[in-house]
């Protein structure tokens, strides 16, 4: 696979050419395709977070941890805890219900351990947040066995963990008292989350609704972003005009917000007032639960595992880089494929020269916190790299994705340095 896979000019992430162009070279996020149905409805779904108990769909999953904090009726001076290594969009719900953030520590590969969570619970902790991060599975029977002796509230957190089931065979988003999820980084939808009730006299959320301009808003941007990526091309000559006039209108100086492109939702930079105060919860569009509702959950769980095998076989001998799980244990489903880079300035700018998509998750913790409160959370909070696995990538895609991550990689690598980071000693660094 050559270079020009990378810079628009052809092969993945070449433009439609019905008046707007993709942000990367290949999809970032699922993306809309005729394969991304179930086309046989009564065949039996793998696990999911919709085994949960009670399932309501909401525009975002820190819609769903909102409405979760205000169903607590938390007092002021109320603490929840949050991992040290978190995004901002964990961290403003918790602001907006005027409770207080505090922060535990994770393991080196981001496993939180019972023990420290006992160690951060004080007299005023109302609510553990405890993220499955990147899809992989933390000891959730272990936290809530924690969360019940101390009369707290278990959240566990599945923006990253759509699929998949515990070692137990209890499907993921089942052992919190309250479970969030966020199917945009799953399925090809433009927004959606899910916020789950498993054991709390929740009552029924009322949320409002951004009606049928909201359903079709989202309709049209699920289409614009499909075409962008070369699928769905027997559509461009139907939604074609109409994108090229929305585009025109977005580029002229009154142009309204941009729709959602590539540009699914993100955390702000730090400094910036909270970005999400415009995204108050709400239910989710018809559309998205239309889509979700009909999504193969088949096809994307055995396409996430064999997507991240390959990038796992591919990445196992990078200079100053490493996968952040090597092994793919049963019953997870991977969000994306999490790189640890030594040289992360020199890497971010390399791919951004060739347009590989590619999500820092926690890049900017909240300033509010102490930097010194876990060792693990700052070494990851710089280094890791989400690279996307998911099921919507073409055998091409994928393959390009690997070689130039690994030309990228191999190609900046610097000296290895001696001392790379407060538990990671022991690590293989480098070959
Ligand atoms: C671990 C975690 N929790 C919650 C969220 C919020 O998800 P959403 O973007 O659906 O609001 C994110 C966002 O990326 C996340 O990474």
């Amino acid at each position: 696979m050559t270079e020009r896979a990378g810079n628009g000019a052809s092969g993945p992430g070449s433009p439609g050419g019905y008046g707007t162009t993709a942000s990367y070279a290949i999809p970032k996020w699922p993306v809309l395709s005729g394969a991304s149905f179930r086309w046989r409805p009564f065949t039996p779904r793998p696990s999911s977070v919709l085994d949960g108990r009670e399932i309501h769909p909401v525009n975002l999953a820190r819609g769903a941890l909102e409405t979760i904090l205000e169903l607590l009726r938390l007092k002021p001076g109320d603490q929840v805890l949050l991992p040290a290594y978190h995004c901002l969009s964990m961290l403003h719900p918790v602001l907006r219900a005027n409770a207080v953030p505090a922060f535990y520590g994770i393991g080196p590969d981001t496993r939180i351990d019972p023990d420290e969570l006992r160690r951060c619970i004080g007299a005023r902790t109302r609510a553990v947040v405890a993220p499955h991060f990147f899809g992989f599975h933390q000891p959730m029977a272990a936290l809530r066995s924690v969360c019940d002796e101390y009369g707290i509230i278990l959240i566990e957190d599945c923006a990253h963990a759509y699929f998949g089931s515990l070692g137990d065979n209890r499907p993921v988003g089942s052992t919190g008292h309250f479970a969030i999820a966020s199917p945009w980084k799953f399925l090809p939808v433009m927004e959606g989350g899910e916020l789950i009730v498993n054991d709390y006299p929740a009552g029924n959320p009322d949320l409002p609704s951004t009606g049928i301009r909201g359903d079709a808003k989202e309709l049209l941007n699920m289409v614009e972003r499909s075409l962008q990526y070369g699928r769905l091309r027997a559509l461009g000559g139907l939604f074609g005009p109409l994108f090229g006039l929305a585009a025109r209108r977005r580029a002229s100086p009154a142009g309204g917000a941009s729709p959602a492109g590539d540009a699914a939702p993100v955390s702000a930079a730090p400094g910036r007032a909270d970005p999400d105060s415009e995204i108050r919860p709400r239910r989710m569009t018809r559309t998205a639960r239309l889509i979700i509702r009909h999504s193969n959950f088949r096809r994307a769980v055995e396409r996430r595992r064999a997507h991240y095998r390959r990038l796992a076989e591919a990445w196992q001998d990078l200079q100053g880089a490493w996968p952040l799980h090597d092994v793919l244990p049963d019953g997870v489903v991977p969000q994306c494929f999490p790189l640890v880079v030594l040289h992360h300035q020199a890497v971010t700018r390399a791919l951004k020269a060739v347009r590989v998509p590619v999500v820092r998750f926690a890049e900017h913790p909240w300033e509010g916190m102490d930097p010194d409160t876990c060792g693990n959370a700052a070494f990851l909070s710089c280094r890791t790299f989400q690279f996307p696995c998911h099921q919507e990538l073409t055998a091409d895609e994928l393959e390009w994705l690997a070689e130039t991550v690994k030309r990228i990689v191999n190609g900046t690598a610097p000296d290895p340095p001696t001392h790379i980071g407060p538990t990671w000693t022991n690590r293989r660094p480098f070959q």
